[in-house]
Parts: structure tokens; sequence; C-alpha cells
């Protein structure tokens, strides 16, 4: 088993308060219907960020929470690391704004940018910060403004995704609990599935972009699903591998929230039962990288994480990417 050296003192979570239903699609004009979204997903309601209401507002709350947890000050932060795939500008960085907001006077602070896997890339990352001795403390966020990139025209995307931020203060550990096992892995060559495809350094924002609204997000969603089964069961085998665990050995899986079937599928696959298995993709809709921040905390929160827990994290998104981590708590 690999020597942790790096674990999870608080996390911490801040969402809209604005909650939309999947009733509520039809006061915008969209043909679909509460059995649809649910019977297809899982999704009952998703938080919708109100004006002024940011990727970095909303990242900044779910961090000083995770901050005041653990009695770290803003001051004594190293790095923070912000899983987005909605950054609020494209330069600089949102994890810049966090940064300010938290008043992180040493922090270095940089995005990740690898969708629904985001925050387990950006736990990966600090982890090796720790491990090399860059950084003693991070603060690690995934923070999404969904709604600010979904077509709110294409009923196909629109009632799948909703805004969060999730957070935790990582630090380096002799304790023996922390991180046990990461994977990582990537697939380029699809990423025309799950895409933004304008809007960027290619075909920069203009009048034809907007027309053709090539900047927000489009999804081959039975597509995706079939890659996302297949993804997250070797995730989940490849830090199973990495702990030299099996699936009896996990107190909680917490996988990506994306579609209830998935989940159900990749916790069938590590042969964990659904009592085991935290779900919230009901209450809070895809929320990407925020999704297993969010649910983390609230599996916390409701005691389903004690004290010696071992939790299995897994994620996949867009590019494609997946990943997965064991921790013990
Ligand atoms: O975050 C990581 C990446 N994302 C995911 O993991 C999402 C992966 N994909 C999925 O979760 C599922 O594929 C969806 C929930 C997106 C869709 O479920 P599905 O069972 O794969 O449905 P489908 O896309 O095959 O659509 C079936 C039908 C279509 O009609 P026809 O062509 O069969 O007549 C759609 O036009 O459902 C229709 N449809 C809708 N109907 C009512 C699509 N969206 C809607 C809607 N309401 N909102």
């Amino acid at each position: 088993m690999k020597r942790p050296v790096a674990a999870v003192v608080a996390t911490g979570r801040s969402a809209p308060d604005t909650v939309m239903t999947n009733h509520d699609f039809a006061s915008i004009g969209i043909e679909t219907s509460h059995e649809w979204i649910f019977e297809r997903s899982g999704i009952v309601e998703r938080r919708v960020a109100k004006k002024g209401e940011t990727t970095a507002s909303m990242g900044a709350a779910a961090g000083r929470i995770a901050m005041e947890r653990a009695g770290v000050q803003p001051g004594e932060v190293d790095v923070i690391v912000l899983s987005t795939a909605t950054a609020d500008r494209l330069l600089p960085s949102t994890a810049v704004d966090i940064q300010a907001k938290l008043g992180a006077t040493r922090a270095a602070a940089f995005d990740i940018s690898a969708a629904c896997s985001g925050w387990l890339y950006s736990m990966t990352t600090a982890e090796g910060l720790i491990m090399s001795g860059v950084a003693e403390t991070a603060l690690v966020i995934g923070s999404e403004k969904m709604s600010a990139i979904v077509d709110w025209t294409d009923r196909s995307t629109c009632v799948l995704f909703g805004d969060g931020a999730g957070a935790c203060v990582l630090k380096r550990s002799k304790t023996g609990k922390g991180i046990l096992s990461a994977f990582m892995r990537s697939d380029g060559k699809l990423a025309e599935l799950l895409y933004r495809p304008d809007g960027g350094a290619t075909t920069p924002f203009s009048a034809e972009v907007l027309e053709k609204k090539s900047h927000l997000v489009r999804m081959a969603g039975r597509e995706v699903f079939k890659h996302a089964v297949r993804s997250m069961s070797e995730a989940a085998d490849r830090a199973l591998d990495g702990a030299k665990l099996t699936g009896s050995d996990i107190d909680l899986l917490i996988p990506h929230q994306a579609n209830v079937r998935i989940i159900e599928a990749t916790a069938k696959h590590s042969g964990i039962s659904m009592d085991k298995v935290f779900v919230n993709v009901d209450r809070y809709g895809n929320t990407s990288s925020a999704s297993i921040p969010i649910a983390l905390d609230e599996a916390i929160e409701q005691g389903r994480v004690k004290e010696g827990s071992t939790v299995m994290l897994v994620a996949f998104g867009a590019g494609f990417t997946w990943a997965s981590m064991i921790i013990r708590f």
C-alpha cells in the first residue's frame, strides 16, 4: 500500500439558494417532463446561480468553510488548486480570484481543466505538491456555474446540469490516514462527444458563434453514457488495485453525480451494494467537478464518512477524462 502523506482535514460546500425543479422547465418553454428526466437520470432538482453568483464566489465560500473547519488561516494556505470547466474569465485563472477573495496571501493558485474528473485531478496534483515538499497545506476546490454554459433551448442537456462548489483542506499527514491510491486517464480522440466547439482561441467568440450557439455545451448523451460506465468501472478497479483493497473494503463509494444509472452500474461492477453508495444527483443534477466534493461534504455531515472510513471516489467527464482515488479518513 502506498504510504499516505496527504490527508483530508476538513471539507466545505456552497450552492446557490435558487432551486429549479424538473417541473420548472415548462415555464421556460422546454418540452420535457419530470418523468423523463427522473427516469433517465435520477435528477429531481438542481441549483441555479443568480446574477452575481460566480464560479469564484461559490468556490471561495466552499473553501472558506473548509478552512474554518480545519482551523487553517488563509495565510497558512500554500496552494489553491481549483477545478472548473466554467472559469469566470479566460484570463487570468479563476483560482486567483478565489485567492484574492480569501486573502490567502502566501498561496500559489491555478485552475485545472479536466471537466467532471477535475476535482480528482486537482486532488492528485495537490497531493503531488505536498509529497514533493512544495506545499504543506492545499485548498482543493471544485466550482462550477454550469448554468452559464448550457444551451437553455437544448432539452437533451439543459435538464442535466446544476451549479455549486465543494472544497477540502489537504495537509501533509504522518498518521497513516489520507490518500491511499490515485488514478487518472484521458482519451482526447473522443473530445467531440462532449464539448463546447467554439469561443476559444481557434474560433474566438463572434456574432456567428453566438448565432450558432457553438460556444455552449454539446453532448452525444448515449455515447457518453456507455464510455462513462466502462471508464468509471476501470477507474474503480485501478484505485482498488493501487490500494491493494477490494470492493468489500470500501465503506462508502462517492461517484461523480451525472446519472444514477451510471452510478448503479459502477457500484455493481465493484461489488459494492447501493447502501454503501452516496447519491445526491437527485438534488443537485450534474455539477461537473463540484459533484464529488459536494457529495463528500454531505457524506461527512450525515455521518456516513467517519474516522477510520475507507472511501472510494470515481469520476468521468469530457475529454474524455476519468479518475479515481481511495482515501482513509
Ligand atoms: O458528467 C459526465 C458526462 N455526462 C454524462 O455522464 C451523461 C451521460 N448520458 C446520460 O446520462 C444519458 O444518455 C442521458 C440522461 C443524457 C439521456 O438518456 P438516454 O436514455 O441515453 O436518452 P437518449 O439521449 O437516447 O434520448 C432518448 C429520447 C430521444 O428521443 P427519440 O430520438 O428516441 O425519439 C430524445 O429526443 O429522449 C428524447 N429526449 C428528451 N425527451 C424529453 C432527450 N432529452 C429529452 C428531455 N425530455 N429533456
